[in-house]
């Protein structure tokens, strides 16, 4: 960034002012130093007003094209990262324009022309948000391929299911992958709808109020993809209701990676041994040889607290705001970027691991077996066998679990002797339920975690994706 010694009054609005700004007050005014990411979008924004500004005849259509020439070579200057980005121009807006007049001279004055500041980076930052949108949806979907992949190599192959993270019913292994498919479904889904209502065009609210020129705000909203202008003029320049919306959505998500994040931290550990992260995810320690460490799961785990810190400040910079625009606005820039890439590096981070991670089946199958995981199929036996009420039924199966734990083995390594020790009536059909594998192929109520129904899913949201 060139800081110019500010010696006189800003040459975009200074016509009042006879000195410029104290050079504190330049530091918390400037945006410039993050908006620039908005370049694009802002030259994207006045290409399309001033092609507007001359079909309506404000502008001289040799003027409209100066304009839009000009901006493109303003375009290529930032890209190519020499563009002289100036603090004292405060923002993209002005640095982009004042760059424009330089360039083609006395018709870049008239660009403004029936627009403001302020639905100028409303537009900006709409059609920011709305890309980000995007990405997460592309991002989400390969987040969704990877845990699919994972759901149809292991759809039958059983593990333990936990509550209160303590071993409670066998499920299979491509039903816990396919619980985040659908978590990660609905993010990409918010995303989707969060697109949808942000859709709108602020740009031709003008400051406030409108404008008295006969501009054209559909055309712009044309040009620029919305499905069309916002309807009331204070609301366009002073809401940032998208990037909340963005925000809560990406905070949800982040919520769920996280999640899964800390599992694949638990699974992977030298207790638990479910999965194996690949080589390209994990690091070792700079003093213990032996150690493989899940650093990218847990820095994902770890996004949670930027994005939703993100997410509390904007709402916090919000909450209270008179119409219409107040420079607290400023402040949504910086979070929601932070937010975006924290998200994005996340999702990707996420689909890479998943995709490269092997389960350990055997491992998963005798934790699976281990912790009297099948107690709820013996207890359902004695209801469907034997005709006892589930409650007496449960106080059996609690007397054999006792037993087992008491000799210090599992259900199914009871004789029948000693069930029958706890209740006459059980027969040798009860180990048919005893395996792990007969309990999850039972539980084929739609959503169950059967193998049958875990497939059915998979089906469905292979269909759905292609
Ligand atoms: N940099 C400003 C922002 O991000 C642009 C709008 C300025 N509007 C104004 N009335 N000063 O909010």
């Amino acid at each position: 960034m060139t800081d110019r010694p500010q010696t006189s009054a800003n040459s975009m609005w200074g016509g009042r002012f006879a000195a410029g700004p104290d050079a504190i007050m330049e530091a918390i005014n400037a945006s410039i130093g993050f908006d620039r990411r908005l370049y694009a979008q802002d030259i994207r924004g006045s290409r399309a007003h001033a092609a507007m500004l001359a079909s309506a005849g404000i502008i001289s259509d040799s003027d409209a094209a100066a304009i839009g020439e000009g901006l493109l070579t303003v375009l290529s200057e930032i890209e190519a990262g020499d563009f002289p980005f100036r603090s004292d121009l405060e923002d993209i807006h002005m640095n982009v324009e004042a760059r424009l007049k330089e360039i083609i001279g006395e018709p870049a004055g008239r660009l403004h022309t029936g627009r403001s500041r302020n639905d100028q980076v409303a537009t900006d930052f709409r059609l920011w948000v709305r890309d980000q949108c995007d990405a997460a949806v592309e991002a989400l979907g390969a987040l969704i391929r990877a845990a699919l992949g994972q759901a149809e190599a292991g759809a039958d192959w059983v593990m333990p299911g936990f509550t209160h993270l303590q071993t409670a019913q066998p499920v299979t292994w491509g039903h816990h992958m396919m619980a985040y498919v659908e978590m990660f479904g609905r993010d990409l889904s918010r995303f989707q709808d969060a697109r949808k209502r942000m859709n709108e065009s602020p740009l031709g609210a003008a400051a406030l109020a409108g404008t008295g020129y006969p501009i054209d705000r559909e055309m712009t909203a044309r040009e620029l993809g919305f499905e069309r202008p916002m309807a009331n003029s204070l609301d366009a320049v002073s809401d940032r209701d998208f990037a909340l919306e963005f925000l809560s959505a990406a905070s949800i998500c982040a919520v769920h990676l996280s999640r899964l994040a800390e599992e694949l931290v638990i699974w992977s550990s030298a207790q638990f041994r479910f999965v194996s992260m690949s080589d390209k995810w994990s690091t070792g320690s700079s003093i213990m040889p032996q150690k493989r460490n899940p650093d990218a799961a847990e820095l994902i785990r770890a996004k949670i607290g930027r994005i939703l810190g993100a997410t509390v400040a904007l709402f916090t910079v919000m909450k209270g705001l008179p119409l219409a625009y107040s420079k607290d606005m400023q402040e949504d820039k910086e979070q929601v970027f932070d937010a975006a890439d924290s998200l994005m590096l996340a999702l990707a981070a996420m689909a890479g691991m998943l995709s490269d991670l092997t389960a350990n089946r055997e491992k998963l199958e005798a934790a699976a077996s281990a912790g009297f995981s099948t107690a709820t199929d013996l207890a359902d036996w004695l209801v469907r066998e034997l005709g006892l009420p589930f409650r007496d039924a449960h106080h059996v199966t609690g007397s054999l679990v006792a037993l087992a734990e008491g000799r210090g083995v599992d259900l199914p390594d009871l004789s029948l002797a000693d069930m029958q020790g706890v209740h006459a009536g059980i027969t040798e059909d009860v180990f048919g339920v005893l395996g792990v594998h007969n309990s999850v192929a039972s539980r084929q109520s739609y959503g169950g975690t059967a193998p049958v129904q875990v497939r059915a899913q998979i089906a469905r949201w292979k269909e759905k994706l292609a």
